[in-house]
């Protein structure tokens, strides 16, 4: 299993581009389903999460090419042929975003098995509201020996469009509806949607491929179901999690360094915060010019869905608090069992406890290096921002959580001058 290993103590100098946003490119992969003709993708991040969704796109049936041999953003899928509806317990188990073909293969092929998702580290997270919007659209579902068993009745119906209201804001619990709603007769109208930017890029590729969305961007979608969609060709929307990242990064760390192929305007929630901590920006339209020479200052937040704080940058600004130059608190609450990253911090020498769904900082002026394993995605960020603070070396083990999400991280925090290594 491979190991990160660095020094910490050196500031971060340079540029960083981002790469396009994990979980945008997931339920996009997915949308190419609801076509049979081909969807060309430019700008996908080449992460461990996107190859294991061809794997599973490539079982049910979808042809996969990259057209310029060595870049591995530039896709062209083809679901001419669907061979398979399933979506297996091995896969779904790897990656919980597989549940993102149910809603696509049901709308097109009128049936589709999919494994229901276990509970994972960071919460519960059921897919019950996937669920219940299906079968308000008319589909008959069974959960059977653990597989979640769909289908339109007479099946050669197509689902039918409806207004649902979600219990919650979920976000691929909206694109799941979302795609299974641009194949089906009638309009469909989603009240709760998520407004995350990466639902938005979705509906934005949907709309390329001849589906009618109006809403895009709000907490209302309305979708007028269509017969059939065609190909298209879409850029990924960059990556805020990734560009917010490498900010707490620099926060942390210290230095100047220039964010690029960023969408600022996807950030304000992160930005506001930042600059609360001390953080000097200089913003334009697709880069932020960042620059800390300062302790951080500590800053209190909560994490609540888009356009608010995202639950996805809570272990990173954690990592600033951290280290800040006095208390703060930090409160989850969308998942709730996001606050493993403490326990590791605490062993570098944070002074973080944890009461309910809220974590309390007291800032020290220093971290200390040590081996500290990665529990999830955005908590091994956390630890790596953590470690490259710290005095001396740290290592962060089972790092293939961060593989999952993010794009040659190391190589990128390198290139800014980071004394960073991966040990196989
Ligand atoms: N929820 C339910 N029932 C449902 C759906 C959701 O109770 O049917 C609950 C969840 O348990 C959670 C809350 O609603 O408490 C919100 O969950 P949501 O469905 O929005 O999360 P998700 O769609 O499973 C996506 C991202 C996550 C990100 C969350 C929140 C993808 C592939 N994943 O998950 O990304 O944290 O939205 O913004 O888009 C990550 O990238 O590290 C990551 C975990």
């Amino acid at each position: 299993m491979d190991k990160l290993q660095m020094v910490g103590g050196t500031s971060l100098q340079g540029e960083v581009e981002i790469a396009g946003a994990k979980n945008a490119a997931l339920p996009i992969l997915c949308a190419c389903l609801l076509a049979d003709q081909p969807v060309v993708l430019r700008n996908v991040p080449d992460l461990q999460d996107v190859r294991t969704m061809l794997k599973l796109l490539q079982e049910i049936g979808v042809t996969v090419d990259f057209p310029n041999p060595g870049d591995r953003s530039h896709l062209v899928l083809s679901a001419a042929v669907i061979k398979s509806s399933e979506a297996t317990y091995e896969m779904v188990k790897t990656m919980r975003a597989s549940i993102l073909v149910l809603g696509p293969l049901l709308a097109r092929m009128h049936s589709a098995k999919v494994s229901l998702p276990g509970g994972c580290a960071i919460g519960a997270r059921p897919v019950d509201q996937h669920i219940k919007g299906l079968k308000a659209m008319g589909a008959s579902i069974k959960i059977k020996s653990g597989y979640i068993q769909a289908e339109t009745k007479p099946q050669s119906d197509r689902l039918k469009g409806v207004s649902i209201l979600t219990d919650m804001i979920t976000v691929t619990g909206t694109e799941n509806l979302l795609m299974a709603a641009t194949l089906a007769s009638g309009i469909t109208i989603l009240e709760n949607a998520a407004r995350e930017p990466e639902v938005g890029d979705l509906a934005e590729l949907l709309v390329k491929m001849g589906a009618k969305i109006s809403g895009i961007g709000s907490d209302r979608l309305v979708i007028e179901g269509v017969e059939k969609l065609h190909g298209a060709d879409h850029s990924v929307i960059a990556d805020r999690i990734e560009a917010g990242t490498f900010l707490c990064a620099v926060a942390a760390i210290g230095g100047e360094i220039t964010v690029k192929d960023c969408r600022p305007d996807t950030l304000d929630a992160v930005i506001v915060k930042l600059r609360e901590a001390g953080l000097k920006m200089e913003i334009g339209p697709d880069w932020i010019k960042a620059t800390m020479q300062d302790r951080p200052k500590p800053v209190n937040f909560r994490t609540s869905e888009y356009p608010a704080f995202p639950t996805d940058m809570q272990a990173q600004l954690m990592t600033v608090n951290a280290i800040a130059s006095g208390n703060s608190t930090i409160t989850e609450t969308i998942f709730e069992n996001r606050f493993m990253h403490v326990q590791e911090l605490n062993r570098l020498g944070a002074d973080i406890a944890i009461e309910g769904n809220t974590a309390i900082a007291q800032g020290v002026e220093k971290l200390a290096g040590a081996i500290v394993m990665a529990t999830d995605l955005r908590a091994s960020a956390s630890l790596v921002i953590a470690g490259l603070a710290a005095q001396g070396e740290t290592q962060v083990d089972r790092i293939y959580h961060l593989d999952r999400g993010y794009d040659r991280m190391e190589q990128k925090l390198t290139l800014l001058g980071a004394n960073i290594k991966r040990v196989k």
